[in-house]
């Protein structure tokens, strides 16, 4: 008998669904195209093998911010066997958010960011970046103060932050924001020179990018709702050219996994597949083969 090596320490395990935008089609006939596509998603994840141990949902929850819209979500999370993590996005508004989750308690100011400690050492900050009336970002003077002292707390902490809007230009011409926005570079000089934040999660650009800012890996998961189409050329605000802005693409999300070590992330997209192969007999010979190579 060989010696088996140990399978995958337990790890913490932090779902991401973005960009929701639930009441875009209000008068939709039957179930509106994003709801049908939040429940496919959110089924997946809770009866899919990575039961994770909390849910961020990174804002755009809804499409207007209407109190009907926030509540179709809290009944569609009803079943949620794990705790939600709301946030705002630009489509949100906080009086509707904390309606609907009145768990969560503003902050000095009424931002609705907070702190969350997710296990294995690790601190998970949700940080508001919504400017009511205002389709990007904002990071100002109070926001800065606030996550200085959360990670003040605890210096020494592995932290993991969302936020709705990425920070950096993704070459999306229509949806990026101006580069070197004010907001951007203070988040920035609050970022740098630091090793205590592993890696920044967004949404808002409703599609998957990987970068880095200040330093830190930065990540954009994809929306629920549907995609931003992959187009990186230049547009003429004043030229409409036909291209494609919105598609069908699947709907995604991300789960964040933490081993007290390092942070991985992983993208499921939630789709009609079908499985090509399964763990039986016939192939444990391969899977033992790769198993030996760890020892
Ligand atoms: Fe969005
Ligand atoms: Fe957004």
């Amino acid at each position: 008998m060989g010696h088996a090596p140990a399978s995958a320490e337990p790890a913490v395990l932090i779902a991401q669904m973005t960009d929701i935008h639930i009441g875009f089609e209000p008068q939709a006939e039957g179930e509106e195209l994003n709801l049908t596509r939040f429940r496919a998603t959110l089924e997946r994840v809770i009866h899919g093998p990575n039961r994770p141990d909390m849910l961020v949902l990174s804002g755009d929850i809804t499409d207007h911010g209407d109190a009907e819209s926030f509540a179709t979500t809290v009944e569609a999370l009803r079943d949620c066997p794990f705790p939600v993590l709301p946030m705002v996005g630009n489509h949100d508004c906080r009086p509707g958010l904390l309606g609907a989750f009145p768990q969560i308690e503003p902050a000095e100011g009424g931002f609705l960011h907070y702190v969350v400690e997710a296990g294995l050492g690790l601190r998970v900050i949700c940080l508001d970046t919504l400017e009511d009336g205002r389709h990007g970002g904002a990071f100002c003077e109070a926001r800065a103060d606030w996550l200085a002292a959360r990670r003040a707390e605890a210096p020494d902490n592995p932290t993991l932050i969302f936020m709705h809007h990425p920070p950096v230009v993704a070459g999306i011409d229509w949806m990026d924001p101006a580069p070197h926005e004010p907001w951007m570079e203070r988040l920035r000089e609050a970022l740098a020179g630091q090793h205590q934040v592993q890696a920044i999660h967004c949404g808002h650009l409703h599609r998957p990018i990987i970068t880095q800012f200040a330093g830190i890996p930065l990540g954009v998961t994809p929306s629920v709702a549907p995609l931003v189409a992959m187009d990186l050329t230049p547009i003429d605000q004043d030229a409409p050219d036909d291209r494609e802005l919105i598609t069908t693409e699947p709907p995604t999300y991300a789960l964040h996994r933490w081993d007290g070590q390092s942070l991985v992330s992983h993208y499921e997209r939630v789709g009609d597949w079908q499985v090509l192969a399964r763990f039986h007999a016939g192939l444990q010979p391969m899977i033992r083969g790769m198993f030996a190579e760890r020892e």
